[in-house]
C-alpha cells in the first residue's frame, strides 16, 4: 500500500505542474505565475515564470496581516553577551522595514547587492529580510573568514552597499570585524559606495567618514519602506560556497521557488505547524542558516531561535538543553559534529537531567554524514526519533530526508533515509548508466531540479553546466558518492572533488592549497582532510621544499599555517603540516591524494597501479607519525 510519502513523490515526479502548483497556493502572490515550470530553455529551468512576489512580505507582513503580529517571530538567545531578546512578528516587521528604509536612503534598490558580514545577531537577520522587501540581492559572508575571502565575494557581487558589526564573540574572544572589513574593501577592486555598521558595546569600531554609517542612528531619522514585488525568477540571495579551486561559488537562489519550497518543507520534513518553535543552531552565513534560521520558519509563521553560543564552553555541555527548555523548542537542527563535542564533554548527558525537554520532540542533523555513535547517543540520551538529512548550498533544502510530516520510516543508521518529493536521485556509473542497489556510484539528480535549487551561479552560466551538468548529461551531479539500498535508502560515502567538511563547514582543499604554494620556500603542496573524532575532518597539508632551501622546516610549517588563517580564515581549521622530500604521483604526474588520505585514516587500500615510486608512501607514512597520524600499510 502507498503511504503518503510515495504518494507525494511520484506524483512531484509524474505531475510537477500540478504537485508544486497546488503547493504554491500557500505563498501570497502580487501576480500569479504564467507557468509552474518553465522549460522552454534547458538545462536552465525556471519556477513560477512571470510570478510576482514579495518574499520578506510572505516571511513577516502576511503574518500580522493575518493574526500573528503578537506572536513571537525570533528569539536571539546569546550566552556570550548575556542577552535574550525576543521579536514579535509586528516588531520584526517593522524594524525590517525601517533598515529597509535605511538600505534605500543608500541608494540600495530591485536588484542591488548587498553583502551582509555579521555575527550571529539579530541584525543580520532584519539586514537579509531588508533586502529581500526591496527586491535587494544579498550575500551573507560567515564571520570566520579572513579578508581575502571577503575580497573575492566583494569583487564577484560588486554590491552597492555592506551591512556589519563592530565585532563578533568567539569562545573568550573578541572578533573586531571592523580591521577585516576595511583591509578587504582595500584589496577589493569593486568599492561599495555604504558600509552600514552595527556598534557592539564589546569593541566600539572606528568609521570612515563619508562611507560609514552607524546602524543606531541611520534608524532614529529612517522611514519604513514598503516590500517591492519582485519576479519570482528574479534573485533573493547569493552564497558562495567552497568549489575545487580558491574560487568560491556564487549559488544563487530565486525568490518564487525558494518562498514555496522552504516553506512547505517546514511540515512535509520537520512535520511543523505555524505557531510551533523551531531552532536551527548554525550561522547565517551557511545555507543552514539561510534557509532554517531565517527564511523557512518565518514564512511558515514559527518561533525561530537565533543563537549567539556555541554547543560547549557557553558556558558548558549543557547550553542546547538550556535553550530547548527556555524557549519550549519543539524541533532542533545542527550538525553531528556538535553533539559530538557535547558528548566528548559530557558523556552520560548529566547536564540534560537539569532541564525540563518535554516540549521537544524531534533532532534533525545535516552538515556531515551522522555517525552511528552520535546518533545513538542521541536517540539515547533524548529519547526523540534523531533524523539525518542530506542537502548541500546548491539544493537550499533536503535532497534526502524522513519526511516526518509526510510518513515516519524507520531510521537506518548511516542513511538520510529516502529521495525527497521533487527529486530523482540515482546512482550512476562513469557512462552515466544507473548502477544496481547496493553498488556504489555518483549520485546524480535528474533535472529539472525542485523548486528552491540554483538556478545557476552568479554571473557564471557556464561554469554552471561544467561543474553540474555536463558529466552526466540530463543530471545535476551532487559530487557525493554513495548507494541506494534494495528498500531506496540513501547511503552518502564521500565527496568526489577536493571538498573536505571540518565541523559541518565545507572547504575546498584546493583553495588551501593555492594558499600554501604562494609560500617563497614551498615549490609543491597537497592538503587532504584526515579523519577527526570531532570535527569529522582536518586538514592536514604536504609541504616539497624548493631546491636549496635550509630553513627550519618548524618555521615553514608555522608560516603556512598562518597564512591559510590569515588568507581563507580560522574556519578553516588549517593547523597542521609536514616537510616531505616528495609527494606520491602517478607516472603521468598527478598527486595521489586518496592513497595519503587512506594511509592517514588508518583505512587498508590498495598500492595505486599506476604509482611512480612506492617508496615515496613510505617517507608519508613518516610525515603523518611525525604529525600523530595513524598509519598502517595495506597490501
Ligand atoms: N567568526 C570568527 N571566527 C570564527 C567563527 C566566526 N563566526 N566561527 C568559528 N570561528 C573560529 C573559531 O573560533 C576557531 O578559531 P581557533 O582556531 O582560534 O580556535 C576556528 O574558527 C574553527 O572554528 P570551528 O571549526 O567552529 O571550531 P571550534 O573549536 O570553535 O568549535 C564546534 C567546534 C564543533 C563546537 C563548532 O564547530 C560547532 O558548534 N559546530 C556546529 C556545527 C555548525 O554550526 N555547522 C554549520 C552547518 S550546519
Ligand atoms: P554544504 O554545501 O556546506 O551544505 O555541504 C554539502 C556537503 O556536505 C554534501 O555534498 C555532503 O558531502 C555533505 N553533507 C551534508 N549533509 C550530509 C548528510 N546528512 N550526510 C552526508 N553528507 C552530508
Amino acid at each position: 500500500m502507498s503511504d503518503a510519502y510515495i504518494q507525494a513523490h511520484t506524483r512531484s515526479l509524474e505531475d510537477p505542474d500540478g504537485y508544486w502548483g497546488e503547493i504554491a497556493e500557500d505563498i501570497v502572490w502580487t501576480k500569479k505565475w504564467d507557468k509552474v515550470l518553465d522549460s522552454s530553455n534547458p538545462p536552465f529551468y525556471r519556477w513560477f515564470a512571470g510570478g510576482e512576489l514579495n518574499t520578506c512580505f510572505n516571511a513577516l507582513d502576511r503574518h500580522v496581516e493575518e493574526g500573528r503580529g503578537e506572536q513571537a517571530a525570533l528569539i536571539y538567545d546569546s550566552p556570550v553577551t548575556d542577552t535574550v531578546r525576543t521579536y514579535s512578528y509586528s516588531q520584526l516587521r517593522d524594524e525590517t522595514a525601517k533598515f529597509a528604509g535605511v538600505l534605500a536612503s543608500h541608494g540600495v534598490a530591485k536588484g542591488d547587492r548587498v553583502i551582509v558580514y555579521m555575527p550571529m545577531i539579530p541584525e543580520a537577520a532584519i539586514a537579509m529580510l531588508a533586502c529581500a522587501r526591496l527586491g535587494a540581492v544579498h550575500s551573507v559572508v560567515f564571520g570566520g573568514f579572513a579578508a581575502n575571502e571577503l575580497a573575492v565575494r566583494i569583487n564577484d557581487a560588486k554590491p552597492k552597499a555592506i551591512v556589519s558589526a563592530s565585532c563578533g564573540l568567539e569562545a573568550g574572544r573578541v572578533i573586531e570585524y571592523m580591521p577585516l572589513l576595511n583591509e578587504a574593501i582595500n584589496i577589493a577592486t569593486h568599492k561599495p559606495d555604504a558600509c552600514v555598521i552595527l556598534q557592539r558595546e564589546q569593541a566600539v569600531a572606528d568609521l570612515t567618514d563619508g562611507r560609514d554609517v552607524d546602524w543606531a542612528e541611520a534608524m532614529t531619522t529612517a522611514e519604513p519602506h514598503d516590500c517591492v514585488p519582485v519576479a519570482a525568477t528574479d534573485p533573493l540571495y547569493i552564497l558562495y560556497t567552497s568549489g575545487t579551486t580558491g574560487e568560491p561559488k556564487g549559488v544563487v537562489r530565486d525568490n518564487g521557488g525558494h518562498a514555496v519550497a522552504l516553506k512547505w518543507t517546514m511540515k512535509t520534513v520537520y512535520n511543523i505547524e505555524p505557531g510551533d518553535v523551531y531552532w536551527a543552531a548554525s550561522d547565517v552565513g551557511w545555507v543552514v542558516g539561510h534557509s532554517y534560521i531565517v527564511y523557512a520558519p518565518l514564512l511558515n509563521g514559527n518561533t525561530t531561535i537565533l543563537f549567539e553560543g556555541k554547543p560547549v564552553g557557553t558556558p558548558d555541555a549543557g547550553a542546547f538543553w538550556r535553550v530547548i527548555s527556555d524557549h519550549k523548542v519543539k524541533v532542533m537542527f545542527t550538525a553531528p559534529t556538535a553533539f559530538r563535542a557535547i558528548k566528548r564533554e559530557d558523556p552520560d548527558a548529566e547536564l540534560m537531567k537539569q532541564y525540563d525537554l518535554s516540549a521537544f520532540e524531534m533532532l534533525f542533523l545535516a552538515g556531515e554524514r551522522t555517525d552511528p555513535d552520535t546518533l545513538h547517543w542521541a536517540e539515547d540520551n533524548l529519547g526523540v526519533p534523531v533524523i539525518d538529512h542530506w542537502w548541500q548550498t546548491e539544493t537550499g533544502w533536503s535532497i534526502a530526508t524522513n519526511c516526518m510530516g509526510l510518513h515516519a520510516y524507520p531510521v537506518k543508521p548511516g542513511s538520510p533515509t529516502k529521495a525527497a518529493p521533487g527529486w530523482d536521485v540515482q546512482v550512476l556509473d562513469d557512462a552515466a548508466n544507473p548502477v544496481k542497489a547496493g553498488d556504489i556510484g555518483a549520485i546524480c539528480c535528474k533535472l529539472p531540479l525542485p523548486p528552491g535549487t540554483l538556478p545557476s551561479l552568479w554571473n557564471a552560466d557556464d561554469r554552471y553546466k561544467q561543474a553540474y551538468l555536463e558529466e552526466f548529461p540530463g543530471f545535476y551531479k551532487t559530487a557525493d558518492a554513495g548507494y541506494i539500498d534494495e528498500e531506496g535508502y540513501l547511503y552518502i560515502m564521500a565527496r568526489t572533488d577536493d571538498i573536505i567538511n571540518v565541523a559541518g563547514h565545507r572547504l575546498s582543499t584546493g583553495g588551501m592549497e593555492e594558499v600554501l604554494a604562494a609560500h617563497a620556500d614551498v615549490a609543491e603542496c597537497a592538503v587532504l582532510g584526515v579523519a577527526d573524532d570531532l570535527k569529522g575532518q582536518l586538514p592536514v597539508g604536504f609541504l616539497v621544499l624548493k631546491a636549496g632551501v635550509d630553513r627550519d622546516h618548524a618555521e615553514i610549517v608555522t608560516e603556512v599555517v598562518q597564512m591559510v588563517r590569515d588568507k581563507i580564515g580560522p574556519v578553516a581549521a588549517f593547523k597542521q603540516a609536514a616537510v616531505v622530500a616528495r609527494l606520491p604521483k602517478t607516472r603521468s604526474g598527478k598527486i595521489l591524494r586518496g592513497t595519503i588520505q587512506k594511509i592517514a585514516d588508518n583505512v587498508e587500500y590498495k598500492m595505486p597501479a599506476t604509482i611512480d615510486d612506492p617508496t615515496v608512501l613510505d617517507e608519508i607514512e613518516v610525515a603523518l607519525e611525525s604529525l600523530g597520524l595513524a598509519s598502517k600499510r595495506g597490501g
